[in-house]
């Protein structure tokens, strides 16, 4: 075919955090995680020939120069069977930029979705998320909605490092993004946990943290047990936390009004809100709640833009 129709992936949360690499060519986590998808938030993404490489982010052409344009064209090149072939890559994020989500997951979901079109492959969908995972880890988690589960795998090819959805539908259970800040980010994700990996010894019990709150999470999710599943996921991304500001340099992702919008969530739960968050390499906060806390949690965070993410 020479162009394909527009593919859609969904942005992710992880609950349990992928952060640390045993392979960073392959990008190979060192532990599993478990996230929830986005529903209608999330990545469009197009491919057709062209008469030369291109890459289109929301309807702007990027420089050739640029990161974003290069590990794009990267990626499709482990693709290409003849060189000579061109492609025009047009995509397009609707998570709104003031939400302060990153784009990568979904981006490299798409864009895996859009290649198998593209170039007719028709891969499983576990041979799909590993290869999503290649281009960005949490990406490998973009290609299901609900819960979804990133199994690390012990191979060493990596073939069994795959996400694959979770059973489960959880109706009542919301997400709430607080905008803290929208500035890119001082050190990404991938730089981020490499640091963390080299010089944080605080590290080490990142591992066993992760495989008890999965654990607990899987419970959590089961038993629809939202106290479990919120304590969860704040105690997890805090213990990632943890870790970024034990390496040299610091981490510290944090400005004074994410930790303003944390105490906001204590103050709230222990007045009876029954209300946690979770937090990536970045400033914001995401808010887990369910339908009946909706209306308290808006009033105290006003402007909060609230994802249903089983709609
Ligand atoms: C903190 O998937 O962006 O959001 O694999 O290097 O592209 P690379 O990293 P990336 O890392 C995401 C880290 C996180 C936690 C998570 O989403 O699990």
């Amino acid at each position: 075919a020479d162009s394909t129709d527009t593919v859609f992936a969904p942005s992710n949360i992880a609950l349990c955090k992928y952060w640390g690499k045993r392979d960073a060519e392959l990008n190979l986590p060192v532990n599993s995680s478990l996230s929830i998808s986005l529903a209608h938030l999330g990545t469009k993404t197009r491919i057709s020939v062209s008469d030369q490489d291109q890459v289109w982010l929301n309807g702007a052409r990027l420089a050739t120069g640029d990161k974003f344009a290069r590990k794009v064209i990267a990626f499709i090149d482990l693709f290409r069977r003849d060189a000579d072939h061109r492609v025009k890559v047009e995509t397009e994020n609707n998570i709104p930029t003031a939400a302060g989500l990153a784009s990568s997951a979904s981006g490299f979901a798409a864009l895996m979705l859009a290649v198998d079109r593209f170039y007719g492959l028709n891969l499983e969908p576990q041979v799909l998320s590993a290869f999503a995972r290649m281009g960005s880890g949490s990406a490998s988690r973009s290609l299901y909605e609900g819960f979804v589960e990133w199994q690390m795998g012990i191979r060493e090819d990596g073939m069994d490092s795959f996400a694959l959805p979770l059973d489960s539908r959880w109706t009542e259970l919301r997400i709430g993004l607080v905008k803290v800040s929208t500035g890119e980010k001082a050190v990404d994700s991938r730089s981020g946990m490499n640091r963390t990996v080299e010089t944080a010894h605080l590290y080490q019990s990142w591992p066993l943290q992760a495989a008890a709150d999965l654990e607990r999470l899987h419970q959590a999710i089961a038993e629809q047990d939202f106290t479990r599943l919120g304590e969860t996921s704040e105690q997890n991304a805090l213990s990632m936390h943890a870790t970024m500001i034990a390496s040299w340099p610091p981490l510290l992702y944090w400005q004074p009004d994410s930790v303003a919008a944390m105490q906001a969530i204590w103050q709230a739960r222990a007045e009876g809100v029954e209300v946690y968050f979770t937090m990536d390499a970045g400033p914001n906060l995401k808010l887990l709640f369910t339908a009946d806390a909706e209306a308290e949690v808006k009033r105290r965070f006003p402007g909060l833009e609230v994802i249903s993410p089983f709609g």
